[in-house]
C-alpha cells in the first residue's frame, strides 16, 4: 500500500475546470488526504489540464517532467494527469510519460476514487471513454466561502472550427433543474451567498432534457432554470457564463432584468468582427446580430456589464478583417475582453486550413487589440466614480491585508478598508472613489446585509 498523507492539485484551464478540481479535491479530502500547494510535498499530484491553446498544453509537460523525475526517486508517488489534454493525448499520454499512474478526461472527474482503487491495485489507468456524468454525491473542496461555481450543462455541441472543446468535453449532457435546484439550496444554506452557474453553451441548457413541464410540450430553458433557482432562502447573486450569440435570447435578457438577484453582467464571446471570418469560424451569426444583442441587453439594462472573448490571427484573416475587430470592440465599449492570439489545435478545421498567420503577425494584432481593450475598460471604469454600488466582499485582500475584496453586481472587483472577520459574505454598499482598467476601489458606506 502507497503512502498516502498529502495531494496536490494544479488547475490549467477555464472555470469549468476549476470546478472539476473543487470537486476532485473535496473525493480526496473525503478519502482523507490533506491538501497541500507544494507538489513536492504530496504523495499524490493531480495535473487538471487545458487543451484551448498550445501553450497551456506545453505548461502541462513541463511540469509533468519534472515530477516524472521524482518518481524515480520516490515510487510511491502517484501521478495523475486529468483534463482536456488527458482527453486529447489518452494511451498517448503513458507513452509520453510512463511514470503516470492514471489519464483520465473530465467526464470522468466524478470517478477519481474509484479509479484510484485501480491505480493501488496496481495498474496504469486510461479513462477517456464517453460516459453519462452523473450526480456527485462528495461535496467539493470550494476556493471560496461565499461564492461557488456550480455545473449546468456539460460539453458542447456546437463545431467552432479552431476549438478543441467538444473533442474533449464531449457532448451536451444538461443536469436536471432538481440536481442543480438542491445544490444550490445546500450551498446557501452552508453560508454561500453568490452562485454562477456554468456551461460552455449555457444557452443550450436544457434542449438534452425530456420535455418536463405539465403539458411535456414545452422544452425546458436556461431561462426557466433562472426562475426556478430565484427563490432560493440565502441566495443572494447569480450569475452565469458563457452565453453563445447564436442562441441568445430576447426572453433571456428580460428574465435578467426582472429577477432582482441575477446580475447584470453578460459574457458572450463575439470572437471576430468581421463576417467572413465568422463564417469561416462557423459560429452562425453576423456582426450585426452581435450588436444587436448588445443594444437589446442595455435597451432593459442600460448599466449592464458587457465582456466576451475574442480571438485575432485566424486562418486568413487580414489586416482590413481584424480592422473589423478593433471597430467593434471600439463601439461596444466592453468592460472586460478575453483575447487570444489563434493557436492551431490537432483534430481541428482550422489547423489544416493553408492561409495560416505569421505568428509576428498574430503577435502585433494581439497587442495592438490588448491595447485598445485597456482604453475601453478604463473607460467603462469611470462610469463608477462617485457611485455608490452594491458589493458582495468575498475575502481579504492578499496584497494589503487592511484592505478587503469583492465584486460589484457588473462583476468588477473591488477593494476598500476593511476587517474581513466582520465583513465576509456581507453585501456592502460602497463608493467609488478610483477607477482603474479592471478593478475599483473606494470606502464603505453601509453594510445592507
Ligand atoms: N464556449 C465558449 C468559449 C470556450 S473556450 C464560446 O463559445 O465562446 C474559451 C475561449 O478560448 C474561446 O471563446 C476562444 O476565444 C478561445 N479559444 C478557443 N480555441 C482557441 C484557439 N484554437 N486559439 C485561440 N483561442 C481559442
Ligand atoms: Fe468551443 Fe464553440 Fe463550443 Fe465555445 S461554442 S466551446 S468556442 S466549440
Ligand atoms: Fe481548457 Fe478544457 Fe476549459 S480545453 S478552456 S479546460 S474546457
Amino acid at each position: 500500500m502507497r503512502p498516502l498523507r498529502r495531494y496536490h492539485i494544479t488547475t490549467f484551464g477555464c472555470q469549468m475546470n476549476q470546478a472539476d478540481s473543487e470537486g476532485m479535491a473535496g473525493a480526496l479530502e473525503a478519502m482523507g488526504l490533506d491538501r497541500t500547494d507544494d507538489p513536492d510535498q504530496a504523495d499524490l499530484i493531480l495535473y487538471n489540464t487545458c487543451s484551448i491553446r498550445d501553450h497551456a498544453e506545453q505548461k502541462v509537460y513541463s511540469y509533468l517532467g519534472r515530477q516524472a523525475q521524482r518518481k524515480h526517486r520516490e515510487p510511491h508517488l502517484t501521478l495523475v494527469v486529468a483534463g482536456c489534454v488527458a482527453q486529447q493525448e489518452g494511451e498517448r499520454l503513458l507513452r509520453r510519460v510512463p511514470e503516470l499512474d492514471l489519464v483520465m478526461g473530465p467526464q470522468h472527474a466524478h470517478r477519481l476514487p474509484d479509479l484510484l482503487e485501480q491505480v493501488f491495485s496496481g495498474s496504469q489507468v486510461v479513462a477517456t471513454e464517453p460516459v453519462q456524468i452523473l450526480e456527485d454525491i462528495t461535496k467539493p473542496r470550494r476556493r471560496s466561502a461565499v461564492v461557488a461555481w456550480v455545473n449546468v450543462i456539460y460539453g458542447c455541441n456546437e463545431s467552432c472550427t479552431y476549438c478543441v472543446v467538444p473533442q474533449v468535453r464531449g457532448r451536451e449532457q444538461s443536469r436536471t433543474p432538481e440536481a442543480i435546484r438542491s445544490e444550490v439550496i445546500s450551498l446557501a444554506a452552508a453560508g454561500y451567498r453568490e452562485v454562477t452557474l456554468l456551461g460552455q453553451n449555457i444557452d443550450a441548457y436544457g434542449r438534452d432534457l425530456p420535455g418536463i413541464t405539465p403539458t411535456g410540450r414545452h422544452q425546458y430553458t436556461f431561462t426557466d432554470l433562472l426562475y426556478f433557482l430565484h427563490d432560493v432562502p440565502g441566495l443572494e447573486r447569480i450569475r452565469f457564463a458563457t452565453s453563445h450569440p447564436r442562441y441568445f435570447t430576447r426572453r433571456l435578457v428580460q428574465a435578467c432584468a426582472e429577477l432582482p438577484k441575477v446580475c447584470e453582467h453578460f459574457h458572450i464571446p463575439f470572437q471576430s468582427g468581421d463576417n467572413d471570418i465568422l463564417k469561416a469560424m462557423a459560429r452562425g451569426y453576423t456582426h450585426q446580430r452581435y450588436r444587436q444583442i448588445i443594444a437589446m441587453i442595455r435597451e432593459y439594462m442600460p448599466d449592464a456589464a458587457i465582456s466576451g472573448d475574442a480571438i485575432v490571427g485566424f486562418p486568413g484573416e487580414t489586416e482590413a478583417q481584424f480592422q473589423h475587430t478593433l471597430e467593434l470592440v471600439t463601439d461596444l465599449g466592453f468592460d472586460q475582453l478575453n483575447t487570444a492570439a489563434y493557436s492551431p489545435r490537432p483534430g481541428t478545421p482550422a489547423a489544416v486550413m493553408d492561409d495560416q498567420v505569421e505568428e509576428a503577425i498574430k503577435q502585433d494584432r494581439l497587442q495592438r487589440l490588448n491595447q485598445l481593450v485597456s482604453q475601453t475598460a478604463a473607460a467603462r471604469s469611470r462610469r463608477y466614480l462617485g457611485r455608490h454600488e452594491q458589493v458582495l466582499v468575498e475575502e481579504q485582500n492578499p496584497k494589503y491585508p487592511e484592505q478587503v475584496l469583492g465584486r460589484t453586481r457588473g462583476n468588477r472587483l473591488t477593494f476598500f478598508p476593511g476587517v474581513i472577520g466582520q465583513l465576509q459574505g456581507k453585501l456592502v454598499t460602497v463608493r467609488i472613489d478610483q477607477a482603474n482598467a479592471f478593478s475599483l476601489s473606494g470606502s464603505l458606506v453601509a453594510a445592507v446585509a
